[in-house]
């Protein structure tokens, strides 16, 4: 604390990311990265980048690619935002489009940077509970709001909603923006980002970081009605001209191009995660149902917390949320590569045999 903070930074309660280990050797599964590395497209892309052009400021507007992720997905450019990570997306969508004099709507279980967000721009926000299997109701979103946010599949619970269900939210809520965070989409969740040219109300971001093995570049994006993008870019262009630097673009361009590149790995990661879930089950865990790459898993007669612990002293990594209560006996496991699965089930057995 200073005396010279703002009000607001007294109040502030930042989001605390997952650990990033400096220990070599670790099995990391508490992050969901991608265990395998980028498209070889990718690299070449990044290395050819490293010349002298890099003097010149990027493309401000990163038209190239924004033509790239919006010939993906048959839209047009000006229906795509991009930023530096879907979290700066994010930041942008809760500041231009969701704060309102109604308050935003959220999950009581989702991802804890939503209510960070709302202390950062002073943002109104009711949580909507999920039922006991930790679901999403969606009649309970038909009510007065200023906007709603959900990610889909929902983190961390790994579940996913039909879009039939997220079609009925943007229904009852033709007056709002409804926002779809689609970070976990590529690992089996049906995309809502086909119903972008129906509902104008309809945000969807995703996230090079995840299907696309790109954690470290630091590139996300906002699909939707050209409105809506032009809000986003009015907040960007009032806080940061060149948020996707040079090799940002290159890789991320090179990524969204190389299509059987990323099938194939996302393939590859719901293989293992089909296998995971059974050898977890084996030994004796409950698995919420997961469209994503990681899971959610709580040990039927052990405590999470002690679980997540010895692991660690096994040198294996997963996430374990104190919070909320009703959580707080699950480990959230990133889905590895297979050697990985086996080293961590190993692991397990030994802690509890
Ligand atoms: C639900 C959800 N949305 C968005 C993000 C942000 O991803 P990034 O900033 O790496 O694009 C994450 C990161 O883990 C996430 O879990």
């Amino acid at each position: 604390m200073s005396k010279f903070w703002s009000d607001i930074v007294r109040e502030l309660k930042p989001y605390v990311p997952g650990e990033q280990p400096k220990m070599q050797n670790l099995v990391k599964l508490n992050t969901n990265e991608n265990p395998y590395g980028p498209s070889p497209k990718v690299i070449a892309a990044l290395q050819a980048e490293a010349a002298e052009t890099l003097r010149l400021y990027p493309d401000p507007n990163s038209d190239k690619l924004k033509e790239a992720i919006a010939q993906n997905y048959g839209l047009s450019a000006s229906q795509v935002f991009v930023g530096n990570g879907s979290d700066e997306v994010l930041a942008h969508v809760f500041q231009a489009l969701l704060k309102h004099s109604r308050p935003l709507l959220f999950p009581d279980i989702t991802y804890s940077f939503y209510p960070v967000y709302c202390g950062l721009y002073e943002i109104e926000f009711e949580t909507i509970e999920l039922n006991a299997q930790f679901e999403i109701n969606v009649d309970d979103f038909d009510r007065p709001n200023g906007g709603i946010i959900l990610p889909n599949p929902n983190a961390p619970t790994g579940i996913p909603l039909a879009l039939a269900e997220i079609e009925k939210i943007l229904k009852f809520n033709a007056e709002s923006v409804v926002v779809i965070d689609e970070a976990y989409v590529d690992f089996g969740t049906e995309s809502a980002v086909k119903l972008i040219n129906t509902y104008p109300n309809l945000l969807v971001t995703h996230t090079f970081s995840k299907g696309r093995s790109l954690a470290g570049l630091r590139v996300g994006y906002a699909l939707g009605h050209k409105d809506l993008i032009e809000g986003l870019i009015r907040v960007k262009d009032s806080f940061n001209s060149y948020p996707i630097d040079r090799f940002a673009e290159a890789g991320a361009v090179a990524a969204m191009q190389d299509k059987a590149y990323f099938e194939e790995t996302c393939k590859k990661v719901i293989a293992t995660r089909t296998a995971l879930v059974s050898d977890l089950q084996g030994l004796g865990f409950d698995i919420l149902p997961s469209g994503a790459n990681f899971v959610f898993a709580k040990h039927l007669k052990r405590e999470g917390a002690d679980l997540a612990a010895k692991l660690r002293e096994k040198n294996v990594v997963v996430r374990h949320f104190t919070k909320p209560q009703r959580v707080s006996n699950y480990l959230r496991i990133t889905i590895g590569t297979d050697v990985q699965s086996k080293l961590l089930i190993d692991a397990l057995a030994e802690i509890l045999k």
